[in-house]
């Protein structure tokens, strides 16, 4: 098997991953930018906006959901007129949301139907280490494999996406990944909307050449179309009454600053499960792979309100119509939601740092992602951790101004304990398993490894920065 380091020496990972701002900023990188015009979606709001269908178990037999999914491709029409080729979950873009219960597994099955390697990794799952999807752990063409979610974590909004080896930004980029959402019969209590009215909405960038396909791999800032459950700009009808919405940043390298036109945004929820107590945020900062759990109360709108939610950059991302009065919303929001965890006392302490290697670029080299000054590496162990361990994991990044970061890790849900030595801001608040930074930012994040051993992975959750290497590796032991 090719090491990462192999990969990249050998010229397999494309220079278009080059085309990222902080090169741009740079001015090192215009050479790789091609000159490609860049199509936009016609006029806004004239489509609704698709809930992605819940998937039907196969079987629900001994406890156990049953799953099955093939990864194929697909197209969809983005473009007005246009058939855009796309990858899909169960060939949906994007892919089909699974639904799931605290302490009930799941087993899904994944077939590919691609005719490249592909794997599915449960983002903010504590799963397994042989169902995690580790980039090694490929299901080749025409195969398939299990996976096994014990879903023995609290309800939250999670994803599911590629992890394929030095693929998975296109993959994902393409169209992989799908939410997956655990429900916790001990939260039913709290009356929060459901049903209907529990919609997870996914946001992601993407941009088209002229022919209406995607540009995969250029300046992520020309990634300037936004789509909301895979449409650009969609208006989404709403009685007014309370909705639970459960955002998930699904684009490869993008932080939206999410903001209503009227009315309040209420977060319930982060990456990993309920806050103690609902929040009223103005603007609600969401970088890739993040999740935000939020309520928005229509009720006192009139039908025919039109309200806005939009991003200073992308501009206005969805609308949602107020087109009809309920006669009961007997949902609630109340003041007090969910303890979080104790958080026992650490005894570890670790330093990870995030940067770009840029020393080779001036000969036409790649530039090498790297943690704690090394590029990902499939045949290192970068930490190894005993199982059970509290760890406290100062997380920096020292690249110039204008590259961010974002750090997830897999299996565990962590708190940040501070930013920059002040208290964490609300996008820090509650169970986080990816965590934003701006250049020169540092985070404490604290969590307990439990309960699996073996390989698993952590890294910037900025696809492409993960596939130029920016990825490590820590194998949990007895
Ligand atoms: Cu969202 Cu390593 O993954
Ligand atoms: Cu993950
Ligand atoms: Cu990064």
């Amino acid at each position: 098997m090719l090491t990462r380091r192999a990969l990249l020496a050998a010229g397999a990972v494309t220079a278009g991953v080059l085309g990222m701002p902080q090169l741009l900023s740079r001015g090192v990188a215009d050479a790789y930018v091609p000159t490609r015009r860049t199509v936009q979606p016609t006029a806004p709001f004239l489509r609704p906006m698709p809930v992605a269908p819940v998937l039907e178990p196969v079987s629900t037999r001994d406890g156990t959901d049953v799953y099955r999914i093939p990864i194929r491709n697909t197209s969809a029409e983005i473009l007005q007129g246009i058939q855009t080729p796309l990858l899909g979950f169960a060939g949906q873009f994007a892919g089909p949301t699974i639904r799931a219960r605290t302490g009930r597994p799941t087993q899904l099955t994944v077939t590919n139907e691609i005719d490249v390697p592909v794997n599915v990794h449960l983002h903010g799952g504590r799963t397994p280490a042989d169902s995690d999807g580790h980039p090694m752990d490929v299901i080749l063409p025409g195969k398939s494999r299990l996976y096994t979610y014990p879903n023995q974590q609290q309800g939250t909004t999670l994803w599911y996406h590629d992890h394929n080896m030095d693929t998975e930004a296109e993959h994902v980029y393409r169209g992989l990944a799908g939410a997956y959402i655990i429900e916790d019969p001990c939260e039913e209590y709290l009356g929060l909307p459901r049903g209907d009215y529990d919609v997870p909405i996914m946001l992601r960038d993407i941009q088209f050449d002229a022919n209406g396909d995607l540009v995969v791999f250029d300046d992520v800032r020309k990634r300037t179309t936004i789509l909301a459950n895979g449409v650009s700009r969609p208006y989404f009808p709403v009685a007014a009454r309370k909705y639970r919405f459960r955002l998930i940043n699904t684009a490869n390298d993008r932080t939206f600053q999410l903001s209503l036109s009227a009315g309040q945004l209420t977060q319930i929820g982060t990456d990993g499960g309920l806050l103690p107590a609902p929040v009223q945020v103005r603007t609600l900062e969401l970088s890739s792979a993040e999740r935000a759990d939020v309520v928005i109360d229509f009720s006192r709108f009139p039908v025919g309100t039109k309200i806005e939610l939009s991003d200073p950059v992308a501009g206005t991302i969805l609308r949602f119509d107020v087109t009809r009065r309920v006669l009961f919303d007997f949902s609630r929001v109340p003041d007090k939601l969910r303890e979080l965890p104790p958080m026992p006392r650490a005894t570890v302490e670790r330093d990870v740092n995030l940067s770009f290697d840029f020393s080779q670029l001036p000969s036409g080299g790649p530039v090498l992602g790297e943690i704690n000054g090394k590029p990902y590496d499939d045949n290192r162990i970068d930490f190894t951790i005993k199982r059970g361990t509290t760890e406290i994991w100062t997380i920096t990044s020292t690249d110039p101004p204008g590259v961010r970061h974002t750090f997830h890790m897999h299996l565990v849900q962590f708190r940040v304990l501070d930013r920059n030595g002040k208290p964490p801001l609300q996008s820090d608040a509650g169970l986080k398993d990816t965590v934003y930074l701006t250049a020169g930012e540092t985070v404490r994040v604290q969590a307990t490894f439990v309960p699996y051993t073996g390989r698993y992975l952590y890294h910037c959750h900025f696809l492409e920065h993960a596939m130029d290497g920016m990825m490590a590796q820590m194998n949990i032991v007895p």
